[in-house]
């Protein structure tokens, strides 16, 4: 149930490259799965929306009942935009500011995810002054290592993220009783792309322990929310099986009464999507071949910031060619302008399309204007119509806050 290539063809060459183009039925696919899975724990879904915030992809995931977790106060607009509404929303992030946090008290967000006592004294300020209640879980720190890239672990001690137990359990007793806010419940969030369960096993045992001295305190905690941090078979292996979580989180939870939230962005929207791009040259530096394409770091950054590797394949490959050892690199001034090193391609030339997998999550998201480069186009293909959902930035975006701020010529 992958796109076609022949649609991919046709789809580039009407819209252009480079273009990101996200595959509808495989999302329901993983949507079906990952709620199946997580149905035994009878366990809440909210979206994390810096994965993937195209409008329409916001969309389809509200249509597939999801919820959200938004980091920001433009992510919380987003959904707003799209006429999602925003009561089944977390809020998470290290520095939450005054205009956001109203932004998401007017909203009537589900609740904040606390990591910090400044934070949660200005959430309970402000709810105050702004006469609305707010919910709020602490994000935990149980100190457990995700075995993932030293960049997307966030559940160690040394990380900024959340609190340690008893700093959270003294803020716990200090806000117990507070007017305007209510502390519902605890969160973590070990870490990205992890793929083995034990850490969050490891984690669950923890933060169910902080849990059960709440209570034993009389106090009363609803909500456990498990952040996210699936990882995905980037090289065409397994991904993380949300089912074997599901098996082995049952029985700890069982008889818990707790409301239990996943928060996972990657392992449902990073399959759907793929990155295309055009070949400009083929280049050779010695022994080396350099395939240079219209993208780049600045379209698909996890190459060059965290080593990522995605799959890379030609939409139209030379029959019966054998294969090319390249590295595949994009136009942007840096040599950490990457998107594949030491590749076995099929002979590709000048004006063919190549397709990088596993590009919907944190692909359009991260992108930039580096090098004064326009923003890419986004597709939906959903069964064989296919639609622009963000059109292509125009060299006009790209000028147009600094015209306006350029004054006469001297
Ligand atoms: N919840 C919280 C609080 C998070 O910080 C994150 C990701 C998620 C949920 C979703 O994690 P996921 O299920 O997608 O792994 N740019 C990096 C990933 C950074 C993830 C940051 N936090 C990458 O491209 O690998």
């Amino acid at each position: 149930m992958t796109p076609k290539p022949e649609t991919l063809t046709a789809i580039a060459a009407e819209f252009g490259t480079p273009l990101y183009v996200y595959h509808a039925d495989t999302l329901r696919r993983r949507a079906a799965r990952l709620k199946s899975a997580l149905a035994r724990l009878d366990a809440h879904i909210h979206f994390s929306v810096k994965a993937n915030s195209n409008l329409s992809v916001l969309r389809m995931m509200h249509r597939l009942g999801f919820g959200f977790d938004v980091v920001s106060g433009g992510e919380l607009a987003r959904l707003q935009t799209a006429n999602i509404p925003t009561g089944e929303v977390s809020f998470a992030g290290v520095g939450k500011t005054v205009p956001e946090i109203r932004r998401a008290l007017a909203a009537n967000i589900d609740y904040f995810t606390v990591e910090s006592a400044g934070e949660l004294a200005r959430i309970a300020a402000l709810a105050t002054e702004m006469a609305l209640p707010a919910r709020a879980v602490l994000r935990l720190n149980p100190n457990v290592d995700a075995h993932t890239h030293k960049y997307i672990t966030t559940g160690h001690a040394e990380n900024k993220f959340g609190l340690d137990l008893d700093t959270a359990a003294t803020l716990w007793r200090q806000f117990s009783d507070h007017p305007a806010l209510t502390l519902v419940g605890v969160h973590l969030h070990i870490g990205s792309q992890v793929r083995l369960v034990e850490p969050y096993l490891l984690a669950a045992k923890k933060v169910l322990a902080f849990i059960a001295a709440r209570r034993a305190e009389g106090f009363a905690v609803e909500t456990l929310d498990f952040g996210g941090g699936f990882g995905i078979g980037y090289d065409g292996g397994d991904d993380f099986s949300p089912e074997m979580l599901a098996d082995a989180l049952q029985p700890m939870l069982a008889g818990q009464s707790l409301r239990v939230v996943f928060e996972p962005g990657r392992w449902l929207i990073a399959p759907v999507g793929v990155l295309l791009m055009t070949v400009q040259y083929v280049k050779q530096a010695g022994k080396k071949t350099f395939v240079v394409v219209d993208a780049g770091m600045h379209t698909m950054i996890r190459p060059a910031l965290y080593g990522g590797e995605h799959r890379i394949v030609p939409l139209s490959p030379a029959a019966d060619a054998s294969a090319v050892v390249c590295d595949v690199v994009g136009p942007i001034c840096e040599s950490s302008d990457f998107l594949g090193k030491d590749r076995e391609l099929p002979p590709v030339q000048s004006g063919d399309v190549l397709a990088l997998l596993d590009a919907g999550a944190y692909g359009m998201v991260m992108t930039s204007n580096y090098n004064s480069h326009p923003r890419p186009a986004e597709v939906l293909l959903d069964g064989d119509r296919y639609r622009l959902v963000r059109r292509r930035e125009t060299m006009d975006d790209l000028l147009a806050a600094e015209r306006a701020c350029l004054g006469g010529d001297d």
